[in-house]
C-alpha cells in the first residue's frame, strides 16, 4: 500500500483501529472499539457506502481495498480478543484474597481391607504364589457340585446364598476358582485367589452377608499336609509377628480330605486367654485341607499323580484381628470417621 498515496485514507483507519484495540483494557472496551470500526454503522461500512460517489472505473479497486482493510482489522481484533480472554481467565484465578490460606485438597486413602489384602499378597508372592481371580456371580456347578457338594446334600446348608437362577448364584466361597483354574492350567501350580463372597446370614458383629476371602491352592507331586502347615506358619509370622503360632483342628469340608480349621494364637493375650479369644488363647482364621480326589477328577487331573492343599482365609477376620476392630459391619459401612483411622499409612500411595 505504501507505493501508492493512501488515496482513501485506509492506512489511517487501520492504524487507528489497531491503537483502539490495544488500548481496550477489557472485553467490553474491545467490543465498543470493534463496533466503532467494523460494526454495522462503523467506519468501514460508511467507507463502503461512499463507493457510489466514485467514478465507475475506480469502484472495483476501491471495493477490494476496503474489503482487505476490513479483513485486516478483523484479524487485529481477534488477536487482541484472544489476549484479553487469557488475561481474564488468569485474573479470575487470583480474584480471591491471595492472603487467605489455600483450599485443602482432600486425599482419599486405601480401605483397611485393601491394605490388609495388599500386605497378605506381598507375603504370598514372596513364597512363589501367583494371583488368580474368578466371578462373584457363579454357577452352582463350580460353587458346589465340582467341589463335591451333591445336590440336596445337607453339607450345602452351611452355605446358603442368594440365587440369581436355579443354577446361578452369588458365590459363597472363593473355592470355585480351584476347579476353574485347574481346568485351564496344568500342575504344578501355586495360586492365591482373593475375592468377595456372599451368604444368607443374619448380620451381627461377626457375620455379614458379604465379606472377603482369600483362597490358596498348591498342587504338585508329593505335596503334603506338612507343606500346608509350613506355608501357613510362615504367613502368620510374617503378618502378625514372629511369635505368632498356628494350630490345626480336625474339621470337615466336602472338597478336602483330610480337612482342618486353623487357629492362630490370640494376638491380644498371646495365648493366655482373654475375652477376644473366648479364653481359649486361639482364634480361628481359616479352613484348609488336602484337595479331595473327586475335585481333581472334576478338574481333569489324575488324583494318583498329584496331591495338593487348599486353604481359605477370612480377610475381614484377619483385618479385625490385626487392628482390633470389634464389628465386621464397620468394614462395609463406609463411615469415613472409621476408615480415616487407617489412612495415615497409605496417604498419597499410588493405587495399583
Ligand atoms: N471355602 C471354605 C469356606 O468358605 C474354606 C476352605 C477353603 C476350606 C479351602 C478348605 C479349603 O468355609
Amino acid at each position: 500500500m505504501s507505493e501508492r498515496p493512501d488515496r482513501f485514507g485506509v492506512d489511517d483507519i487501520a492504524e487507528r483501529a489497531e491503537k483502539a484495540f490495544a488500548e481496550a483494557v477489557d472485553l467490553d472496551a474491545l467490543e465498543e472499539a470493534r463496533v466503532r470500526f467494523i460494526g454495522r454503522k462503523g467506519e468501514i461500512t460508511t467507507l463502503l457506502r461512499s463507493i457510489g460517489s466514485l467514478p465507475n472505473e475506480e469502484r472495483p479497486a476501491f471495493g477490494d481495498l476496503v474489503n482487505d482493510l476490513r479483513e485486516r482489522i478483523l484479524g487485529l481484533y481477534e488477536r487482541r480478543k484472544g489476549a484479553l480472554s487469557e488475561g481474564a481467565a488468569e485474573e479470575d484465578y487470583f480474584s480471591g484474597d491471595p492472603t487467605l490460606p489455600g483450599r485443602r485438597v482432600l486425599l482419599g486413602g486405601r480401605h483397611v481391607l485393601h491394605q490388609v489384602l495388599r500386605d497378605i499378597k506381598r507375603i504370598f508372592f514372596g513364597m512363589g504364589y501367583s494371583l488368580a481371580e474368578g466371578p462373584d456371580v457363579e454357577l452352582d456347578y463350580y460353587n458346589f457340585e465340582a467341589l463335591n457338594f451333591p445336590p440336596d446334600h445337607p453339607s450345602r446348608d452351611t452355605q446358603d446364598t442368594f440365587y440369581i437362577d436355579r443354577d446361578i448364584l452369588l458365590r459363597t466361597q472363593t473355592s470355585p476358582v480351584q476347579v476353574r483354574y485347574m481346568e485351564k492350567h496344568k500342575p504344578p501350580l501355586r495360586i492365591i485367589v482373593p475375592g468377595r463372597v456372599y451368604r444368607n446370614e443374619s448380620p451381627d458383629p461377626s457375620h455379614a452377608s458379604e465379606f472377603l476371602q482369600m483362597e490358596g491352592l498348591y498342587v504338585d507331586r508329593n505335596v503334603s499336609l506338612a507343606d500346608l502347615r509350613n506355608d501357613m506358619t510362615y504367613f502368620v509370622r510374617a503378618f502378625f509377628g514372629s511369635d505368632a503360632k498356628v494350630r490345626f483342628r480336625p474339621h470337615f469340608f466336602p472338597f478336602t480330605e483330610p480337612s482342618a480349621e486353623a487357629d492362630m494364637s490370640c494376638f491380644a493375650c498371646r495365648g493366655s486367654g482373654c475375652s477376644i479369644c473366648g479364653r481359649t488363647g486361639w482364634i480361628e482364621i481359616m479352613g484348609a485341607g488336602m484337595v479331595h480326589p473327586h475335585v481333581f477328577r472334576n478338574a481333569g487331573y489324575d488324583p494318583d499323580a498329584y496331591t495338593g492343599f487348599a486353604f481359605g482365609l477370612g480377610l475381614d477376620r484377619i483385618a479385625m484381628l490385626k487392628y482390633g476392630i470389634d464389628d465386621i459391619r464397620r468394614l462395609l459401612a463406609n463411615d469415613l470417621r472409621f476408615l480415616r483411622q487407617f489412612w495415615a499409612e497409605t496417604a498419597g500411595e499410588v493405587f495399583e
